[in-house]
């Protein structure tokens, strides 16, 4: 079975901030995913709430129907919000203040007693939680320690290698196969401690094919490409691109 579609909805609310009125609609962006064949939404809480505001999440809680996953970090303030809106599920992210995106996976070793009080504080309440982190086996072991349901592999890394040309031959395309094999290992791993497995971060409809192959992986979060792309196509009809990259 082919692994669902998240669609990361945060670039809506990012034009919608540019200019800090009451369009576009993420709300009616949700809906279009989900009617397009999303199997959930995603958005991601910044704490500078750059695009995503709490409004937000608490209107989407009440339209989304089938899966709401909000990406936040491992904060008191962050945890309180899910803990008050419900959403399906939390996934918990590293954030500083000036990076243009998530920047890389959670360092859960680091901060293994933090990231362990929120998971249990969302546990609690039946929340499911994933932790977005780098495709490092020691990582995803820690993951498993601190009580987290799945882990979401980034992908980052191996979206780097495949943006250029130079990735479809040669020295670039050994690199972007090493990188694969490196999130196929991680995802194996996973699963072998009873997680699930996601991956999300700079996938696009040319380069998703290659990690859709790997059979642990059963959830894709993606955002940056499918709105990028509806600007041209509609984003019903983006989404249905991207479910069939994935499929195929
Ligand atoms: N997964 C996580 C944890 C993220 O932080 C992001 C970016 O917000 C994504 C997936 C989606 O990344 P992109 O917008 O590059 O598809």
């Amino acid at each position: 079975m082919a692994a669902r579609l998240n669609v990361n909805i945060d670039h809506v609310a990012t034009i919608r901030e540019a200019r800090k009125t009451i369009e576009p609609s993420i709300i009616t962006a949700a809906v279009i995913c989900e009617q397009a064949g999303a199997n959930g939404i995603t958005v991601h809480l910044r704490q500078d709430r750059r695009h995503i505001q709490d409004r937000d999440i608490e209107l989407l809680r009440d339209v989304v129907t089938t899966y709401l996953n909000v990406e936040m970090a491992a904060t008191d303030e962050m945890v309180s919000i899910a803990l008050r809106t419900k959403p399906d599920a939390v996934s918990l992210v590293p954030e500083s203040p000036n990076e243009i995106t998530t920047e890389g996976g959670l360092d859960v070793i680091a901060n293994f007693e933090m990231v362990k009080k929120a998971v249990e504080s969302l546990r609690a309440q039946e929340i499911f939680v994933s932790i977005f982190i780098d495709p490092d086996l020691e990582q995803i072991s820690a993951a498993q320690g601190v009580g987290a349901q799945q882990v979401e592999l980034c992908t980052a890394e191996y979206a780097e290698l495949t943006l250029s040309s130079r990735a479809a031959h040669g020295e670039g395309a050994q690199k972007a196969a090493a990188e694969v094999s490196r999130i196929a290992a991680a995802a194996a791993h996973a699963r072998s401690l009873g997680m699930l497995v996601a991956a999300g971060h700079g996938l696009t409809y040319r380069n998703v094919g290659a990690l859709a192959a790997i059979p642990e992986i059963e959830e894709f979060n993606i955002g940056h490409n499918i709105i990028s792309r509806s600007v041209f196509v509609g984003l019903d009809q983006a989404v249905r691109e991207m479910i069939e990259a994935i499929a195929t």
